[in-house]
């Protein structure tokens, strides 16, 4: 099968085909997705949540992020390998530039960072080094603590100018697609009509170009808080559990037992 590229996912947009993404953190996550014909990873800052214990994704550094993007590049997947500049990489040109060229060395072929007309600059000054750069509009989790939750946007008319606008700004500086997080359904589905990249709903309803969840939702990884926009399809935090319960149940157990 041929390597996904960012050409790639732009032409399964012209095509109508839904593109599937699902977030890796490690090697053995990323060949799995990989070997399921997942066609966009990303190696998202929700690691911080999911993977290191953190509250949200405001503690996440740069080196948390080269660290997972460099274990997720060891599988050599074929999907197109994203990674997320974590906040306050990139609050200028010059610094989002900097940040942007360390995930790649360590592995990335993508990056993603929050924000529309704010960030256009930093934008134009990694695709403009020849960094492809995939958008987050909608809820932004970085900005948790200044929004007092994960809040829907687009319900206030104000919002859904302000999320045209971002989008619009996307694209005039270069990026391939964008992740709409938490945008309501209608304005998604226009934002998806209305933009010449694809856009990657993530819980915005199901008129996007494609869907992106965090893995660990889907599959039940982090059984304490699954958010309402996902239905798990397999209990693999349950699953752990009872494994190692047999077994050290087993291992108890007097003479012959143990060998689980
Ligand atoms: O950090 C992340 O995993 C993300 C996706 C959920 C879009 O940004």
């Amino acid at each position: 099968m041929a390597k996904i590229t960012v050409e790639t996912i732009r032409e399964m947009k012209a095509r109508g085909e839904k593109i599937a993404s699902l977030t890796a953190y490690d090697f053995p996550m990323a060949r799995l997705l990989d070997e399921a014909g997942v066609p966009l990873l990303l190696v998202g800052d929700s690691l911080g949540m999911v993977v290191l214990g953190y509250p949200d994704t405001t503690h996440v550094t740069m080196a948390d992020m080269e660290h997972h993007v460099r274990a997720v590049a060891r599988a050599q997947p074929n999907a197109l390998l994203a990674a997320d500049l974590p906040i306050h990489s990139y609050d200028t040109p010059e610094q989002a530039l900097d940040s942007a060229r360390r995930l790649v060395a360590a592995g990335a072929e993508a990056v993603k960072a929050e924000g529309g007309r704010a960030i256009a600059a930093q934008v134009r000054a990694i695709v403009g080094a020849g960094i492809p750069f995939l958008g987050h509009l909608g809820m932004l989790p970085q900005h948790v603590l200044e929004e007092g939750g994960y809040k829907i946007k687009g319900r206030r008319e104000e919002e859904h100018q302000a999320l045209l606008a971002d989008a619009d700004a996307l694209v005039a500086a270069g990026a391939f697609a964008v992740v709409l997080e938490l945008v309501t359904p209608p304005v998604a589905k226009e934002l998806t009509a209305r933009l010449p990249i694809p856009t990657i709903g993530i819980g915005s309803g199901p008129d996007c170009d494609g869907q992106i969840l965090v893995t660990h939702d889907l599959i039940g990884l982090f059984p304490w808080f699954t958010p309402k926009h996902v239905t798990p399809l397999f209990a693999a935090g349950a699953g752990v559990r009872q494994a190692a319960q047999l077994w050290r149940e087993a291992m108890a157990k007097p003479a012959g037992g143990g060998g689980v």
